[in-house]
């Protein structure tokens, strides 16, 4: 169980889209330093917001950002990608690209932030994952979401002795530019980011951001061919 208040988080993309609402609930709630990360420098005028310039998918540039962020307590595993590109049809190149940024990028944070918890209290990762976790699709971006998954409760196990909490947050369609081409209802941001930081305090280990997200896990053990009906009903 981590509060907010008074901690200093990272926010792996948090200049805009869900990031961006994090990085907001946060400071609503008291915490005392963000830094918030993009690929590209960046401003942000809020004294409490330290920008930095990260891509997830560099092991020199996540090293380098740790060696900087030594006083994070909770780190936000949230940058993430997903590409318009079909397993089969689709450039291989982009699978793995997809693999790198959503799995190994998370992965990446973990082994270089794990040390600076643990030497800060323990703390908390959360790390972002996607209703399609369970139901796949979206090219490399559902299995790339099902291995976070799984990545993220092997490292909860690994890092269960540093008393580190490890929340996973499963979630479905968020109004971001990531979805922006997709004409479906959606969660704002701002609630979602609430979802998250809620679990988070209550000392959860899984946040379902929303109800399909809900419906689909209830319906795992059902038959596999279930899943897509649990998802649209
Ligand atoms: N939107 C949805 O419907 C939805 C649903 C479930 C889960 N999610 C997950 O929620 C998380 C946030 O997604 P979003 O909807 O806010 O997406 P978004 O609006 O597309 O933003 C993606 C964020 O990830 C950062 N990023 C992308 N590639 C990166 C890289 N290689 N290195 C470092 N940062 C990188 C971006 O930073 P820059 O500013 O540098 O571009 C940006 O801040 C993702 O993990 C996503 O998979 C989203």
């Amino acid at each position: 169980m981590v509060a907010v208040a008074d901690k200093v988080a990272v926010v792996t993309g948090g200049r805009r889209g869900l990031g961006a609402a994090l990085v907001d609930e946060l400071l609503e709630r008291g915490a005392r330093k963000v830094y918030s990360t993009a690929r590209s420098p960046y401003v942000d005028g809020r004294s409490a917001v330290v920008t930095a310039q990260l891509e997830v998918q560099s092991a020199e540039s996540v090293t380098a950002f740790a060696r900087v962020a030594t006083d994070a307590e909770i780190v936000f595993n949230n940058a993430g990608v997903l590409l318009p590109s079909a397993l089969l049809a689709g450039d291989l190149e982009d699978a793995i690209e997809t693999f790198n940024v959503n799995v190994f990028g998370p992965l990446r944070i973990a082994r270089a932030f794990a040390p600076v918890l643990a030497a800060n209290g323990g703390g908390a990762f959360v790390n972002m994952h996607s209703v399609l976790s369970w139901l796949a699709g979206s090219g490399a971006y559902g299995a790339s979401k099902a291995a976070a998954w799984s990545v993220t409760n092997s490292l909860r196990l690994e890092l269960a002795p540093q008393n580190t909490q490890v929340v996973g947050v499963h979630a479905g369609f968020i109004d971001t530019d990531m979805v922006s081409a997709i004409e479906r209802p959606k969660a704002t941001p701002p609630e979602v980011a609430v979802r998250i930081v809620d679990g988070l305090e209550a000392g959860e280990v899984e946040v379902l951001a929303d109800d399909v997200t809900a419906k689909v896990k209830a319906a795992l053990s059902g038959p596999v061919e279930d899943l897509t009906f649990t998802a649209t009903a």
